[in-house]
């Protein structure tokens, strides 16, 4: 169920983002620059007609750093292990990459982000105030990616 996005799914994506974020959204434009950007990887848990979740990363030139730079799952299919599967996928993809490290950002006030991440192994490293749209600071978290190449 979970494939690598394409242009072909922004309106999926769009339907998940829409439905999970308040504010920070990002718009048609934006999916589809992302996507057509050779430096990032969405994955899309995608039934026909019914988009579960998705998870989008980022990669720089020469850095083994990945950044996990957005993670959502439908409301209709929360709890259900969506986002644990696609982070699992994401966490291959990017020791698959080369990269030995995944970071992310996450708003303070969080608590089911934060739920996922601390379960999965990322730690607390360091705090960007003033972050978000509504001037929510944001925890900098990372985890070490076993067994990269
Ligand atoms: C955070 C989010 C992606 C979790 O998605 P999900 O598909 O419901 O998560 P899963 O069912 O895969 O749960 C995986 C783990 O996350 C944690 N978790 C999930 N929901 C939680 C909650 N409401 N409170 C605390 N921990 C939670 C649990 O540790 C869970 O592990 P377990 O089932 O082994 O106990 C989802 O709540 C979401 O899309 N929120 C809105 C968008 C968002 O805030 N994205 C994150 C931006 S950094």
């Amino acid at each position: 169920m979970i494939h690598i996005a394409t242009a072909q799914d922004i309106t999926a994506l769009l339907s998940i983002e829409n439905a999970s974020f308040a504010g920070d959204r990002i718009s048609r434009r934006s999916f589809r620059h992302l996507l057509g950007h050779g430096n990032t990887l969405t994955l899309l848990d995608a039934r026909v007609g019914a988009p579960r979740g998705y998870l989008m990363l980022l990669f720089r030139a020469n850095s083994s750093v990945a950044r996990l730079y957005t993670i959502a799952t439908h409301p209709d299919f929360l709890g259900r292990g969506v986002a644990a599967a696609l982070l699992r996928r994401a966490e291959l993809a990017a020791r698959e990459r080369g990269c030995d490290r995944l970071r992310l950002e996450i708003r303070h006030d969080n608590q089911a982000s934060l739920g996922l991440f601390h379960s999965r192994d990322y730690r607390i490293f360091g705090q960007y105030a003033d972050y978000y749209e509504d001037g929510m600071h944001a925890h900098r978290l990372e985890k070490p990616l076993a067994g990269a190449r």
